[in-house]
């Protein structure tokens, strides 16, 4: 089974997943998009010799150049850190087979512009008492796929928003590559 991962991080799940998966009979990961010219996510792919490829809202949208790629290289998607939300014809192209992570118990916490630090700031602004992740299927609707996994944790009065995004990378590397799999081989 072959996995395309598309990010615009800083890379840090892309390379988790690549890791996880170097040594498995059956799932690989063969290529990595990134929408960022800067992002540290083409050093990560040169390290670890996977194909990486940089691609503009362009040719994400308005040509087939990212859906004929992905027909052609995937059979699951994997969004780590990406913002951009995806064409319509690429999620009829890949109907639960885009799989997304999100830093927050959605649907809260969901949606344009939440993502990384603003998330964590709201939820401390918030005193919310627990947050977690969300790895759910992407469909037209912005962070609404159904839901796959969800772990949360317990967010002390003490906790700064920064301490929120360590306990929330903890969380994502220690189960995203897992649910991938599990998704991947469940079907
Ligand atoms: C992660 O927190 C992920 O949940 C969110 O964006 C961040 C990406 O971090 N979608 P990285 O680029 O994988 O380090």
């Amino acid at each position: 089974t072959r996995i395309v991962i598309l990010a615009s991080g800083s890379g840090s799940n892309a390379e988790n997943i690549i890791k996880y998966f170097k040594n498995s009979n059956l799932i690989s990961v063969v290529q990595i998009l990134c929408n960022k010219k800067e992002a540290k996510v083409f050093e990560r792919a040169k390290r670890l010799e996977i194909n990486s490829l940089y691609f503009d809202r362009a040719m994400l949208n308005d040509s087939d150049v990212i859906l004929n790629l992905l027909k052609n290289n995937a059979d699951y998607v994997i969004l780590a850190g990406f913002l951009w939300k995806i064409p319509s014809k690429i999620i009829e192209a890949f109907p639960n087979k885009i799989i997304n992570i999100h830093p927050a118990l959605l649907p809260k916490y969901g949606g344009k512009g939440m993502y990384g630090m603003h998330v964590h700031n709201a939820v401390v602004a918030n005193k919310e008492t627990e947050t977690g992740i969300t790895i759910h299927y992407v469909n037209e609707n912005y962070d609404e796929g159904a839901i796959i996994f969800q772990e949360r944790f317990n967010v002390l009065p003490s906790d700064s928003a920064n301490d929120v995004a360590e306990k929330i990378h903890e969380l994502e590397y220690k189960y995203f590559p897992k649910v991938i799999e599990e998704v991947i081989v469940g079907h």
